[in-house]
């Protein structure tokens, strides 16, 4: 039997899979590690904490007799981080997340001085905070010693790449996420390099996600337990991977993610420029294309609530005591805006709330407001993607709300389309692992399909239409004007 490893690089977690050559997932070993908020807006994290994480889970993943089977690997990595390293190859310093709000300034002079249809010209995007170019531009600015030093810039899972096989590649779907690809040409856009002052041989080499990379170098095959003659593939950004993972690869299908971060993914076959960018046009994992929206906070929202206020991580447990009587009569609104807002409102500043709170206001009625504000905002993004003209009937669902049946009827309701529910749900990983078999469309068993329900359809369509009018509402204050 051969043996194949996806790796899922998270913001909270690292995530290992083996998958036997029957495509049957073996062993799962997660390992966490710390994100720091040094200041507000900011987010961080160590990129020697990955290695770690990756030489201890693969430890634990393998058998003697498995690890000798192994015969590829690959990494699907949280999108969009700024990864630096020096002449000898050494992180400069932390890298700047996706979910990294500090580049407002330098976000508002992309898209206004730079100019939108400029952007959108050399990279088929608009500029947003999370993106890779804004951070260079802020280092350059606050942090001149680090920029000079910089000998090589990548994407997290692309440092991995480098760790094991010794080669600085990075491929087009995460590489989409940086604002430096020309997505439609597949190649760095020229214009931008000069823009953010760097040169391309400071960029990794562009590989498709399944093209093989390189083997691992003899020093990794000791770290990592395995031979060196096992290929490590360029891998793909994680909602790309995630797409491959639930056969989300044709026309007319749609997947969405409901992990820290929440995301609508859309593939499409041949190029074509959008209108007003609000949400991304990348390159997908499998060679053609995909549309992807993002919503910074979405189970993170829950998370917070449930640990932070509420004190009790039993979600199962909290979510059993909301009843369809309790959705038909709430009152109570939040916006999910913990880690300010990418898609739509591209807005660093925007914060979380509650409105409708009253002297009876419960418990479950708040938790059931934040479930149904991360839904509403995912409904915002799925306005602007039929805007577009693109008719979506259905979608498949992963990702940890997932895992919530309440989550999955309010959001089919407010969306007013089919959910539908993987039997195994392995996200990321299990789609990079496909990958690095060579596989590219595989479409998994459905265990369930939830449809909006009739009597929830009518009340989210109107609650929604009040939700739109809040974030506009707001949106001084969220400036501190
Ligand atoms: C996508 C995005 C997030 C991260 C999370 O654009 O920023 O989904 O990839 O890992």
């Amino acid at each position: 039997m051969k043996y194949y490893i996806g790796i899922d690089l998270g913001t909270s977690a690292m995530k290992l899979l083996l998958v036997n050559e029957d495509r049957e997932v073996i062993k799962t070993v997660s390992k966490e590690y710390p994100l720091s908020f040094p200041r507000p807006s900011w987010s961080e994290q160590s990129p020697e904490d990955w290695w770690t994480a990756l030489k201890d889970g693969m430890g634990e993943l393998l058998t003697e007799d498995q690890a000798k089977r192994v015969e590829a690997l690959g990494v699907a990595g949280q999108m969009h981080g700024l990864v630096i390293l020096d002449r000898e190859d050494n992180v400069i310093r932390p890298a700047i997340l996706w979910n990294d709000g500090r580049t407002h300034e330098e976000t508002e002079y992309l898209n206004e001085a730079f100019g939108k249809e400029h952007l959108a010209e050399s990279t088929a995007n608009i500029a947003f905070a999370g993106f890779t170019a804004p951070k260079l531009l802020w280092l350059k600015k606050n942090e001149p010693q680090s920029f000079e030093k910089i000998r090589k810039i990548m994407l997290p899972k692309d440092f991995l790449n480098y760790r094991m096989t010794g080669i600085h590649s990075t491929d087009y779907s995460d590489a989409s996420g940086m604002l430096l690809l020309d997505v439609k040409n597949k190649c760095w856009s020229k214009k931008m390099l000069s823009t953010c002052d760097i040169s391309e041989d400071q960029l990794p080499t562009l590989y498709e996600s399944y093209e093989a990379v390189g083997t691992l170098t003899e020093e990794a095959a000791k770290d990592l337990g395995l031979n060196s003659s096992v290929r490590v593939i360029a891998g793909a950004g994680d909602n790309a991977a995630a797409a491959i993972g639930m056969g989300t690869v044709n026309e007319g299908s749609c997947n969405i993610s409901i992990g820290t971060s929440g995301t609508v993914l859309i593939p499409y076959d041949n190029f074509s420029q959008i209108q007003n960018n609000a949400i991304h046009n990348f390159c997908h994992a499998n060679g053609r294309y995909h549309f992807m929206a993002c919503i910074l906070s979405a189970a993170l929202c829950n998370q917070w609530f449930c640990s932070n206020i509420l004190g009790d991580k039993d979600y199962e447990s909290l979510q059993e005591k909301i009843t369809d009587e309790m959705i038909l009569k709430n009152e109570v609104y939040f916006l999910p805006y913990l880690m300010g807002e990418r898609s739509p409102i591209n807005d660093t500043g925007a914060s979380g709330c509650f409105l409708g709170l009253r002297p009876d206001t419960t418990r479950e009625d708040m938790l059931l407001a934040v479930l149904e504000g991360v839904s509403f905002a995912i409904r915002d993004n799925m306005e602007i993607v039929s805007s577009l003209g693109i008719d979506i009937k259905g979608s498949t669902v992963c990702g940890g709300g997932s895992r919530s049946p309440l989550w999955l009827k309010i959001l089919a309701s407010v969306l007013n389309i089919e959910l539908h529910v993987p039997t195994s749900e392995q996200g990321p990983g299990y789609g990079v692992a496909l990958l690095s078999m060579g596989i590219k469309d595989q479409q998994p068993n459905i265990k369930q399909t939830i449809s909006p329900d009739e009597k929830l359809i009518a009340r989210y369509e109107t609650k929604y239409q009040r939700f739109t009018k809040l974030y506009p509402s707001l949106k001084e204050f969220f400036k501190g004007e």
